[in-house]
């Protein structure tokens, strides 16, 4: 059931990074997120050793919480950013600008800016984008350096939601659209192609889907670089699963053996030395994670409901995507299952489930809950609905504990609103 091995039962207590969640929880309160910052070292390791000649632009939408970001820093990898915000955070962490790519279907002429202005690499979307990014480097007397965003039309099993590369996508310029986009590109001062970039979709669980797309990608390649132009790197995207509920998922050495003598047979045959860039999100960050939640009733209605203390408003995931988040008991880990239960949130929406029917210890009030694997696009799509300030978020390392993000007050809930003068 435990997907992440760094975690571990001692006195039927739930550990992680050698502290104690139920002390954790005491002194920090709840609900509370919990990473692991050996856990996060170790997956990007795993990741680079696979692919040891390519660049890691972790994907900050995942999780752009600035000391995980200064972590990954310090390992070395680059970031994918997908807003100005996300690039902010990616510059004030150190990841250095010429190891970010911003992309984006739908950016503002303001990010645009900000990504000329720190001399950032951009995936143009669309020939809007590209021709207004090419005005506003004309009045910053700058060349913007390019990839074009591809949509390659791959299919890979996952959930609707999460699927980038399919024909009907709204992410990326069609294949057949694409080699026009870069004839263009060449026709303007103040832009220079230097990248191609595709993301067919997250939480991919087969290898295939990545293999299609990479010979559609070097297929383009080939007939880019016929073009005259110089790739300096191909960026094949994020989207390796990982495994939530024991589901086989390949491993980022998989991903290697099935893609790289793809990559590198073209690559050889055309003569030429682009770096290969892949945008891993989820993988780096998913089993990093927990969050704790207290239990505040149990209930025994048409099923038994366990109502804890988060709900989508912290983790929208099941509600989303239906997505499958391990539990475990965390002040009774060592103990028998024996009742099967629905653990649930305190929002007010009928979808606020954040597990089904699991087969659990016997559960009381004041009992805590680890939901696991949620490291990736938890935290960083929580909301204050219901007004719900947002919890805290610690960093263990080794029996270490440090809080990196406070919780929310309710003064925070009203921070950056104004009541006008008429009303008060
Ligand atoms: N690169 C690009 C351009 C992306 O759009 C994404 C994710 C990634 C990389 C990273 O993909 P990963 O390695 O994490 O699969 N909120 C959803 C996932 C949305 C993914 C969006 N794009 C979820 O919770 O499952």
């Amino acid at each position: 059931m435990m997907s992440a091995n760094h975690l571990e039962i001692e006195n039927s207590h739930l550990i992680i990074g050698g502290v104690d969640t139920v002390i954790l929880a005491e002194r920090f309160g709840t609900p509370l997120y919990v990473t692991n910052e050996a856990r996060i070292r170790a997956n990007y390791q795993r990741f680079q050793d696979a692919f040891p000649n390519a660049d890691i632009y972790y994907a900050a939408k995942a999780n752009y919480n600035l000391t995980v970001l200064r972590i990954l820093a310090e390992e070395g990898a680059g970031a994918d950013v997908f807003s100005g915000g996300e690039l902010y955070c990616a510059l004030k962490a150190g990841i250095p600008s010429d190891k970010i790519l911003f992309n984006g279907n739908s950016k503002t002429d303001a990010e645009l800016e900000l990504a000329i202005e720190n001399d950032i690499r951009v995936s143009v979307d669309s020939l809007d984008e590209l021709r207004a990014l090419s005005e506003i480097a004309h009045t910053h007397d700058h060349q913007a350096k390019v990839a074009f965003r591809v949509n390659p039309d791959v299919s890979p099993s996952t959930h609707p939601k999460i699927a980038t590369g399919l024909r009907e996508s709204k992410f990326g310029i069609p294949s057949q659209d694409v080699i026009a986009a870069y004839k263009e590109a060449l026709s303007l001062e103040n832009i220079k192609p230097v990248g191609i970039h595709c993301h067919i979709g997250s939480q991919i669980l087969d290898v295939a889907p990545f293999v299609e797309a990479t010979k559609k990608m070097m297929d383009l390649v080939e007939e880019v670089t016929r073009l005259g132009i110089q790739l300096e790197f191909i960026d094949l995207g994020g989207g390796l699963g990982i495994s939530y509920e024991n589901e086989a998922a390949p491993s980022p050495k998989d991903l290697a053996n099935a893609i790289l003598p793809v990559f590198a047979e073209r690559i050889k045959a055309l003569e030429i030395q682009p770096k290969l860039i892949l945008e891993p999100g989820r993988y780096i960050m998913a089993d990093t994670t927990i969050l704790l939640a207290k239990v505040n009733t149990v209930k025994h209605a048409y099923r038994n409901f366990v109502g804890v203390d988060a709900g989508l408003n912290l983790l929208v995931r099941p509600v989303m995507y239906d997505a499958y988040h391990g539990i475990v008991v965390a002040n009774k880990a060592g103990e028998k299952s024996s009742v099967v239960y629905t653990i649930v949130g305190p929002i007010c929406e009928a979808g606020d489930v954040l597990a089904r029917d699991r087969f659990l210890p016997k559960i009381e009030k004041g009992d805590l809950i680890a939901i696991l694997d949620v490291g990736a696009y938890g935290f960083s799509m929580s909301s204050q609905y219901n007004g719900r300030p947002r919890c805290a978020e610690l960093l263990v390392c080794e029996g270490k504990v440090d809080v990196i993000r406070k919780r929310e007050s309710y003064d925070d809930l009203l921070a950056s609103q104004i009541l006008p003068s008429r009303f008060r």
